[in-house]
């Protein structure tokens, strides 16, 4: 063996003691889930939006709002990929990198459905256009800000956004009056479903563990991912700069007219004030401080609901 390679070695944690004694029954009920309830996003025929007549601005519209979905549900597969990182080498039991591992091939699993829909929209697109998207973009997953934080709260902070992004794709999934993409909707709000139980579990066996400054790191987390990217485009778009509002808002609004999955500006903030009044309940009990959202909920900052 090279002497590099011995190196690399010795720099990888210790992955033993690899732990295959079940401690979590309920984290193990959502792996079998994840094995029952597999589906195959190449398997949905999208010929129903080919052969749609749409206009030309519609289409564009429409497969922008699904590349920036996919673009969306690309941005959890490397997060995921350092939690399982920290799994493996926090030596978690098997249930735990199982429901991780799921959750990857899962996110993955959207991202294509989002992609498939792009290109049978009009083309998925690779790169944002908007030079605005693709300073964004890379903001979407934040390592440093999951390793200031527990391996548990880290997992916490993701799951509060699975419920805020799946009360956003209700609606979208109401929207959609194509066969394929409703088709698509309600797969992958089963699949989040999951992601949301496991939230809850997460809540419910760690939360009274995590130490009172990692739950107020948790909080402010939090709102700092929500205002900082999501709120820029991607959940809403009243946190982007006026001209790119006005443009992203029209397409939007455009693919929601003509039913294509997506909802009206002006109604997303709604939904994500619902979401997040929720949110704040749920966590409630566990003294997790989630600092005000004026854009969303309405405050000293002046409304700002009015996205177009
Ligand atoms: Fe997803
Ligand atoms: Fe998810």
């Amino acid at each position: 063996m090279e002497a590099s390679m011995l190196e690399e070695v010795v720099q990888n944690p210790n992955p033993y003691p690899i732990v295959a004694e079940q401690a979590y029954d309920d984290i193990w009920k959502l792996c079998e889930q994840a094995r029952d309830l597999a589906w195959d996003p190449s398997k949905i025929d999208f010929s129903d939006l080919k052969k749609a007549d749409l206009p030309d601005e519609v289409r564009r519209a429409g497969a922008e709002w699904w590349s920036l979905r996919a673009w969306m549900e690309h941005g959890a597969t490397p997060y995921g990929a350092e939690r399982f990182r920290d799994a493996v080498f926090g030596h978690q039991p098997f249930e735990v990198k199982q429901h991780v591992v799921n959750f990857i091939q899962e996110e993955l699993r959207h991202h294509e459905a989002s992609f498939r829909i792009a290109q049978a929209l009009h083309a998925y697109q690779p790169t944002p256009q908007s030079d605005y998207f693709l300073k964004i973009i890379p903001k979407f997953h934040d390592e440093k800000d999951e390793k200031a934080m527990s391996f548990f709260a880290g997992l916490a902070v993701n799951t509060l956004f699975e419920q805020l992004s799946g009360e956003l794709l209700q609606a979208r999934y109401e929207n959609a009056r194509f066969e394929s993409i409703r088709e698509a909707c309600r797969l992958i709000l089963r699949d989040e479903a999951r992601h949301v139980q496991f939230g809850r579990i997460v809540m419910r066996r760690f939360f009274s563990e995590i130490s009172a400054l990692d739950k107020e790191l948790l909080g402010k987390k939090f709102a700092k991912k929500l205002r900082g990217s999501l709120l820029n485009g991607v959940y809403a778009v009243v946190n982007l700069p006026s001209e790119e509002r006005k443009r992203s808002a029209r397409a939007r609004a455009l693919a929601a007219e003509y039913g294509l999955g997506a909802t009206h500006p002006d109604a997303e903030v709604d939904i994500i004030a619902k979401a997040l009044a929720k949110i704040r309940a749920d966590v409630a009990p566990w003294e997790v401080p989630i600092p005000p959202i004026p854009e969303v909920e309405g405050s000293t900052s002046g409304p700002s609901s009015k996205a177009a």
